[in-house]
Order: C-alpha cells, then structure tokens, then sequence
C-alpha cells in the first residue's frame, strides 16, 4: 500500500531551492554594473553547489546517487513515447525525461559558472563573455522544460512534485523510503549558503 514516504533527504532539497534561488538571482542580476558583486556572489554559489552535488550523487542516500537516475537516451524516448499513448509509470525517483534535464541543470550549471569565474577575472576576453551567455540561456531554456515536465507529472501522477522536493515526502511503498533524511549535512549545507550570501550582503 503507497503512503507518505521519506524520498528526498535534506542535503538534496537544500541544494535544489538554493540552486534555484542562486539561478534566478545570477538571472535578474545579470545585466549592468552597480550589482556585479551580488550576481557574481550567486554564480560562486553555483560552483559551490554543483561539487556538493558531484560528491553527494556518490555517496547521497538512494535517490540522490546518480546510479538511480542513469538512463540511456532510448529509455526516455520509449518513456516519451509512452506519454504520447497515455501511459505514465510512476517513478519513485527521477524519471528518464526528467533525469535528462537535470544532467543538463548540472552540466549547464558548471559550465555557466566556470565561464563566468574566467570572464569576471579577465581570463577569455570577448569570446568567453560570449560563451557565458550562451550557456546561461541554454540553461534558462533547460530551466524552462524541467519546470514544466514537473508540473506535467504532478498533474499525471495527481501528486504535488513540487511540494515533495520541499517536503521529501512522497506517495510509495514504505519499503522505498530513505533510512535517513541526513538533517544534520542538510543543515549545514542550508548554513552555509545563507551565511555566504548575508556576510556578501553585509559586506557589499
Ligand atoms: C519553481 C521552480 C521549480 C520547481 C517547482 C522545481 C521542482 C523540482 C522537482 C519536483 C524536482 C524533482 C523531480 C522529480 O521528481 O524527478 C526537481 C529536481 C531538480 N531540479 Fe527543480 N524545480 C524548480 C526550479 C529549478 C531550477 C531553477 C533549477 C536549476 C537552476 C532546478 C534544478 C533541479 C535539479 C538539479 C534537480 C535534481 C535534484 C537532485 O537530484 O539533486 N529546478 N525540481
């Protein structure tokens, strides 16, 4: 029998509404001079978050390691096809189309965040202001379809996926729960970010 269950663990959630928040910000900042600094404290954070997430997703509890959402691109054409014939299977963790966003998320968040660090220090010149900009609207249109296979699947599975990746809990069987929902590292993590950003804020 589904019941509410433990799926996403602490550390998860906090990097998911911080990378949200630093990408939107990084976005909205991007422009003009004045708030540079703050746009550029948000793209540090970026950084930060996706090496959190390359060690997290070998050592995280279940559905956070990247084995539990490697699929093959013929496993998301089948699962998109089937979408197109009025089947939906439930998926605990991620699904094939929506892992495929979110290696593109990551990959996108690097590589954004690298060509920022470069162009910030003068390292590429034109070129690489270029580049960056690129990977950052490449990023926003990836943004664009994850948010809305998300609410696809919350209106499928009749489940707000939404309020799970703040929750953790979503409806399964008992035994696909997490063991632990690591409040202690997701805490942490929490901390950090925000007491980046404040002694930024404070400084700036
Ligand atoms: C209102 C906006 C957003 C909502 C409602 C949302 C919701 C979600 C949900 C429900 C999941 C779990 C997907 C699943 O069940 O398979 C997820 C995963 C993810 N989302 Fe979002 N998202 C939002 C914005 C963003 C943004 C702006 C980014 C990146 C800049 C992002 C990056 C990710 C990543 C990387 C994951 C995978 C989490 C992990 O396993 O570490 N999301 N999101």
């Amino acid at each position: 029998m589904q019941t509410k269950t433990l799926i996403w663990d602490l550390p998860v959630r906090a990097f998911h509404w911080t990378l949200a928040t630093s990408f939107a910000g990084a976005w909205l900042l991007a422009d003009g001079e004045r708030l540079r600094n703050i746009h550029v404290m948000f793209g540090y954070t970026v950084l930060g978050l996706v090496l959190f997430r390359l060690v997290w997703g070998f050592i995280g509890t279940r559905y956070a390691q990247f084995r539990s959402f490697m699929y093959r691109p013929r496993e998301m054409a089948a699962y998109l096809r089937g979408l197109l014939r009025g089947q939906h299977p439930h998926y605990v963790g991620h699904n094939p189309a929506g892992s495929f966003a979110i290696w593109a998320i990551l990959i996108l968040a690097a590589l954004t965040g690298l060509s920022g660090y470069a162009t910030y220090n003068e390292f590429g010149g034109d070129a690489l202001e270029e580049l960056h900009e690129l990977f950052a609207n490449t990023w926003m249109l990836v943004v664009g379809l994850h948010v809305g296979g998300v609410i696809v699947s919350s209106l499928l599975d009749r489940e707000n996926l939404a309020r799970a990746m703040v929750t953790g809990y979503k409806r399964a069987e008992p035994a696909a729960a997490i063991r632990s929902g690591v409040y202690g590292l997701g805490s942490l993590l929490l901390v950090s970010v925000l007491g980046f950003w404040v002694w930024t804020l404070v400084a700036a």
